[in-house]
């Protein structure tokens, strides 16, 4: 097996260090994401680390989920009808059912179901949504039983939107590491955000490795990745951004982004790989472990998959 780039901050390349693998809200390409049981099978498919999406309960508790909204991923319509509302989040009105109106006690009474349609559903209305303390202690545990570091990578979900309503996001995220050690540059743990005021505020409760995310659209000039460097340690761009791809699935020529952030002192952690040819450009023939040997060739510190098993295969050494 290779060195996989978990301890300190590696900026790779190194011809002995595999990209990271880290499962993108656990194993969601195979159990309903954002579920201890999603990121249970992560592990034993190999994943280094695993991603909950963070949001807060009206308790102030904070949750895996990826949106506040979670009409989408629970029963919650089923169970509560009557907390259907609309609120205006980031700019946009949602109509829904939203993790601020209920406790911790009132989400344990939902379950999580599958989001896309054309992922397996017969896990639907089986498992709970877990708390961000008991992923950690998921990690933990299995990282003790298997002899292998298993981190966390939690990103802050609407964090400006939680702190305007009284329930801010990094502080608490902050305590439950402390909780649980996770305090130190070196920590099996990693945390992300498309904010940069919530990474910028994290700087100065944590030491921990903070990634900056980046969509398409937003600028990855190199003077915006030396400012980026002052408060994060990473950089966390769609794979469009290293890889473009043309309306018909052609791949084009790689951008320097990688090169670049590497210049400016980041690690570079992509995502999301997925399978499915919603996902996956045609130029790879279905085959997901090409796109990951491409961005592994053009010198990812880390991948965010969907299908952790996948990644492993295709970094695996002949
Ligand atoms: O966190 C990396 C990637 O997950 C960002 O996108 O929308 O899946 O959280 P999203
Ligand atoms: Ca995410």
């Amino acid at each position: 097996m290779l060195a996989v780039a978990l301890a300190g901050t590696v900026l790779s390349a190194a011809q002995d260090v595999r990209p990271l693998v880290i499962a993108h809200r656990g194993a969601s390409g195979y159990r309903p994401e954002h579920t201890l049981e999603s990121y249970r099978l992560a592990i034993e498919m190999g994943a280094d680390a695993i991603e909950p999406d963070l949001v807060s309960t009206k308790d102030g508790i904070l949750i895996a989920r990826h949106e506040n909204e979670i009409g989408e991923t629970t029963d919650v319509a089923e169970k509560f009808p009557s907390r259907k509302t609309t609120r205006r989040i980031d700019g946009r009105e949602v109509t829904g059912w939203f993790t601020e109106d209920f406790t911790l006690a009132e989400i344990r009474s939902l379950r999580a179901q599958e989001r896309l349609p054309f992922r397996p559903h017969e896990y639907d209305g089986r498992f709970l949504v877990p708390t961000f303390d008991e992923v950690i202690d998921l990690a933990a545990s299995q990282s003790r039983a298997i002899g292998r570091e298993i981190a966390v990578y939690p990103e802050t979900k609407h964090p400006t939107y939680f702190r305007t309503i009284g329930l801010p996001l990094e502080e608490r995220l902050v305590a439950v590491l402390e909780k649980h050690g996770l305090t130190a540059k070196t920590s099996p743990v990693f945390i992300q955000s498309f904010e940069p005021s919530s990474l910028q505020r994290l700087r100065t409760l944590t030491r921990v490795r903070l990634l900056q995310l980046l969509d398409v659209g937003a600028d990855a000039s190199p003077a915006r990745l030396r400012e980026i460097a002052t408060y994060a340690n990473g950089l966390g761009p769609n794979k469009l951004l290293v890889v473009p791809v043309d309306p018909q699935g052609r791949l084009g020529t790689p951008t320097s982004l990688v090169r670049d952030a590497h210049v400016a002192g980041l690690f570079v952690h992509v995502w999301t790989m997925r399978r499915e040819s919603q996902f996956l450009p045609s130029s790879y023939d279905g085959d997901l472990r090409k796109e990951f040997r491409q961005f592994a060739s053009l010198g990812v510190d880390g991948v965010f998959t969907d299908f952790p098993d996948m990644a492993v295969e295709a970094f695996q050494k002949e």
